[in-house]
């Protein structure tokens, strides 16, 4: 068994209302179903990690309600070690995710427990020591921008003193990702929005979409991995040049929630196994592609078998 992956983030109960479309403003309609499911951009990419057998620890944080349950028992079979999720007091996180046909949604989050972290003041941390140990022996850690960047970068400052690598996916909040946190970043993954946002630069073709991966280099982020759906991946690194991963198409996408948490976490855990750069973006590719067949985030991760099956399906085309 490698060094574990620890994720540090965000836990929702996902709220999905199932619609043909979204009500005008001042409508009322009737949705198709309505479930609450296990979600969160941190639990989810736990949970993926975990079934992905590799390892994997999250430190998180939730309230003391149904909804902290309804995730603690997903991550707990999904093989996650929860010794380090705190219970506070505030609810639970949790998010209305609005499914429309074809897969597609929008989603609103309720922060609570997620940003209701102690704060990083007269030397008190916001991790627990026994966190910062589990970072320090990690073999990597991964974020994502649903908890306060303060926490992040208080986990980011640890791994990268220790040497453990320090990937980030950008999805989870509008505002700038602080100057301070990129410089600990050995990789950052944003979708073509976040990297828009990020870099103040349109992102609209490959070669805008290089061009502003190439500016987050310069913010001291060693690798940029552009998530682009149904257009593939692009890897955009210091040392290498430039890769570009097609995506692997699902014959039906059910739900694409959670899809991007998977593809990060995969990659994730590519890397701390040494797979190659292109093996890896295909290892996350096929695990994205599994999760949009069918419905909710934490729900629809895949298990490591389905992954290579896919892949098998799917060779590399020469
Ligand atoms: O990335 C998908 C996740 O975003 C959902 O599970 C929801 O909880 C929101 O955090």
């Amino acid at each position: 068994i490698g060094s574990p992956l620890v994720v540090v983030g965000s836990v929702n109960a996902d709220i999905y209302v199932e619609v043909e479309r979204l009500p005008a403003e001042g409508e009322t309609i009737a949705a198709r179903s309505g479930q609450t499911l296990p979600g969160g951009k941190g639990a989810n990419q736990a949970a993926c990690a975990a079934r992905l057998s590799y390892p994997t620890f999250f430190c998180g944080q939730v309230g003391q309600d149904a909804h902290a349950n309804l995730v603690r028992n997903a991550l707990v079979s999904a093989g996650v070690h929860l010794d380090h999720v705190n219970t506070v007091d505030a609810p639970t996180g949790h998010a209305v995710v609005i499914l429309q046909p074809g897969g597609k949604n929008s989603i609103i989050i309720v922060g609570g427990a997620n940003v209701a972290w102690p704060k990083l003041e007269d030397g008190i941390s916001s991790l627990t020591t026994n966190a910062q140990e589990l970072i320090k022996r990690a073999g990597a850690v991964l974020l994502q921008r649903e908890i306060p960047d303060a926490v992040n970068l208080e986990a980011a400052k640890i791994a990268k003193s220790a040497g453990v690598p320090v990937i980030m996916d950008a999805g989870g909040a509008e505002g700038p990702i602080p100057e301070e946190l990129l410089k600990c970043l050995t990789v950052l993954s944003p979708n073509e929005t976040e990297l828009a946002r990020l870099t103040d630069m349109p992102t609209n073709s490959g070669e805008e979409i290089l061009t502003a991966a190439k500016k987050v280099l310069e913010m001291g982020v060693k690798q940029v991995l552009v998530k682009m759906g149904e257009n593939g991946s692009m890897l955009v690194s210091e040392k290498e040049s430039p890769i570009h991963q097609p995506a692997i198409l699902a014959p039906v996408v059910v739900d694409t929630t959670g899809a991007g948490d998977t593809f990060t976490a995969a990659y994730a855990v590519a890397l701390i196994e040494r797979q190659t750069l292109v093996e890896a973006l295909r290892f996350a590719a096929a695990s994205a592609s599994i999760c949009v067949r069918f419905k909710g985030a934490m729900p629809s991760m895949p298990e490591r078998k389905a992954v290579l099956q896919l892949l098998k399906e799917h060779p590399v085309s020469k």
